[in-house]
């Protein structure tokens, strides 16, 4: 499968949002990545329904909702309504993991499940087969903008190993510091979906930087 790209709107111009959905529409990107955060779980808080709301009618590709935000499982029917097709939430908040995932394929989306950089893949033996999803956090979640971990590298291969030995359909998404110096090595480890707030938005032309994301091959 060719790798997808998934522009974080926690980068883009929050004063002029239609400009740069559509800016989203017209590029070769996939996904829209909507980051929620909840000032508890993350150190920020970012946005929340209202906008998911607002944009929804102007968005022609799916909303990948990555929710940082404790307690995930109160909000499913929520986000269902605000127009979310991922629901995406992180291993570290969510108690009842197994029957989270149940509730969102329930309501009709696709299930993922994030880790933070210092949770081991490991984590997911058991539930990893019931996924859509997971998300490899490659920096601490909360910020746009910071360093890229490289041993993220290391974990997207012990994915890509366990959704093999699990026969999972998972895609494996990366998020945090993603640009031109780690993206071609993140797709040969086996990553599916990239996400990219900065380097895509504060680039002189994003149109221009979603297609060259696009088109790197192995
Ligand atoms: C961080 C968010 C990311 C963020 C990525 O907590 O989950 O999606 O927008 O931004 P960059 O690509 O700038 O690291
Ligand atoms: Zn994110």
């Amino acid at each position: 499968m060719k790798h997808l790209i998934a522009p974080s709107l926690l980068a883009a111009d929050f004063s002029n949002l239609k400009k740069d959905v559509e800016l989203i529409n017209n590029s070769e990107a996939d996904w829209f990545h909507l980051d929620i955060m909840d000032g508890v779980f993350v150190p920020n808080i970012s946005f929340g329904i209202p906008i998911l709301e607002s944009i929804k009618p102007l968005a022609k590709k799916p909303f990948d909702v990555h929710l940082m935000i404790v307690q995930p499982e109160r909000y499913i029917e929520t986000f269902k309504k605000a127009g979310a097709d991922i629901f995406n939430v992180h291993y570290e908040a969510s108690t009842h993991l197994h029957r989270t995932v149940q509730t969102v394929h329930d309501a009709g989306m696709k299930a993922g499940v994030t880790l933070n950089p210092h949770t081991p893949v490991s984590v997911l033996e058991d539930i990893i087969s019931e996924l859509d999803l997971v998300l490899l956090m490659s920096v601490n979640p909360g910020f746009g903008g910071q360093k890229f971990i490289k041993n993220t590298f290391d974990k997207v291969e012990q994915l890509k190993e366990l959704i093999l030995r699990k026969n999972s359909r998972a895609l494996i998404q990366i998020d945090g510091g993603v640009d031109n110096t780690n993206a071609t090595e993140l797709i040969d480890k086996g990553a599916d979906v990239l996400v990219a707030g900065s380097y895509v938005f504060k680039s002189s032309n994003p149109e221009a930087t979603i297609k060259g994301l696009k088109e790197l091959s192995f």
